[in-house]
């Protein structure tokens, strides 16, 4: 993995093009993070908001590697499988199926990414993720070649749903296909995240964990794929129906199909001067005309070299992301929608993210590229790309 030339420090400010001066975020230097400085008092007020998200994100890290969720309930005598957190008041269906498959390996000669060992992504690279990275043609053209290889293993992954498939056998799908195209697979051990990819069924928002669960006929199940490759990472997911019965359901089809076009519609407003804040206005306005809300906890983001970065880009209407759209960003814009209620409850593996009300969500995600002129869509669908828009089922007694 190249490393990057040295450059002048700088200060953090959002849209400051100042040196650094010697100021540094007290609450940075306690986490131990060494190299978080500002112009002057007023730059770092400013930027405060913004900036002390990253403290959690740390935090957060931190979390993520002391507790360790506690496995209680026995396994079934005949299969071996337990739901670990038998006393947790689920929301919807969905139970975790355990043992989780053991870590899945990536052999050194892949270059990984900096978070790969230890699980965290570095606090070095604060400075440099709290600007909007405006990428020059080399690294354009790395992010075009991680988002094509990218496609193909979702794309791999997709053609092998099925009633009967386990959720952990999608993972090693991915894992495998990331490796034969000398790429790691993002999600692995990203902020302690245990698979090399998101499997997020019926009413899981996102960040579902590959286990043992078994796809049935009538599930949707959405996967999130992301790669590492050459220094750059490509991330998109796509919901699927699993067997005939989700594409017969009026209300799976609803939210699916909403959640898809959701994504066309904000892709359509990708140029340059477009205000990030601009995607959640058409987003929610699509969402409520199908019925549906928009989950309001996950938001698209920035991605090159660094798996998540500024901008931020919430879905929902009227927000306050910072920031328009210059040539050369590249960021993902990746809305969920659901059939019911947007608020959100995690299970103690402090990853499934799944609805309060039970009810079924869907995404869909792209990495883009703005040009002088408009986007590129570098993850893009291809013409035998398994998935794809179907038409609302036909109902009984209804024209
Ligand atoms: N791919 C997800 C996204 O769209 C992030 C997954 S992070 C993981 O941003 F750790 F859960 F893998
Ligand atoms: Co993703
Ligand atoms: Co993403």
């Amino acid at each position: 993995m190249a490393e990057e030339p040295p450059t002048k420090r700088k200060c953090l400010g959002a849209d400051c093009d100042n040196d650094a001066g010697t100021l540094q975020c007290p609450k940075c230097l306690s986490l131990g993070i060494k190299d978080s400085f500002f112009c002057s008092q007023d730059c770092f007020k400013k930027n405060w908001n913004t900036h002390k998200s990253m403290h959690g994100k740390t935090e957060t890290s931190i979390f993520h590697r002391f507790f360790t969720p506690k496995v209680v309930s026995k396994p079934d005598p005949e299969t071996g499988y337990f739901n670990p957190f038998p006393s947790f008041a689920f929301t919807g269906p969905l139970r975790p199926v355990y043992p989780l498959s053991p870590r899945r390996a990536v052999p050194k000669s892949i270059p990984h990414p900096d978070y790969a060992d230890d699980g965290i992504p570095k606090s070095g690279r604060i400075a440099r993720a709290n600007k909007i990275e405006l990428l020059d043609a080399k690294a354009q053209d790395g992010m075009r070649k991680v988002c094509r290889l990218a496609r193909e293993v979702l794309d791999i992954a997709a053609a092998a749903v099925r009633p009967g498939i386990t959720t952990d056998e999608i993972d090693e799908i991915v894992h495998n296909a990331c490796i034969e195209r000398n790429s790691y697979p993002s999600p692995l051990n990203y902020n302690h995240f245990p698979k090399s990819v998101c499997t997020s069924l019926n009413e899981v928002i996102c960040h579902g964990i590959p286990d043992k669960r078994i796809l049935l006929d009538g599930d949707i199940i959405n996967l999130d794929v992301t790669l590492y490759h050459e220094g750059f990472h490509g991330d998109l997911n796509e919901t699927y129906y699993v067997g005939d019965r989700a594409k017969a359901d009026p209300d799976t089809v609803r939210v699916v199909e909403a959640a898809r076009e959701c994504l066309e519609e904000a892709i359509k407003l990708v140029k340059p001067g477009t205000l990030f804040r601009e995607f959640g206005n058409v987003i929610e306005k699509h969402a409520k005309s199908k019925n549906c809300s928009v989950i309001r906890t996950y938001v698209g983001h920035g991605i090159n070299s660094i798996f998540h970065c500024p901008p931020n880009i919430p879905h929902y209407a009227r927000n306050k992301a910072v920031g328009e759209c210059k040539p050369g960003t590249t960021f993902t814009i990746e809305p969920m929608i659901a059939l019911g209620k947007y608020r959100d409850v995690t299970w103690p593996d402090n990853w499934t993210s799944t609805t309060i009300d039970g009810k079924k969500t869907a995404q869909f995600e792209h990495t883009l590229l703005v040009t002088e002129t408009g986007v590129e869509i570098l993850t893009a669908r291809q013409p035998d790309s398994p998935g794809g828009p179907i038409s609302p089922p036909v109902v009984n007694g209804e024209a």
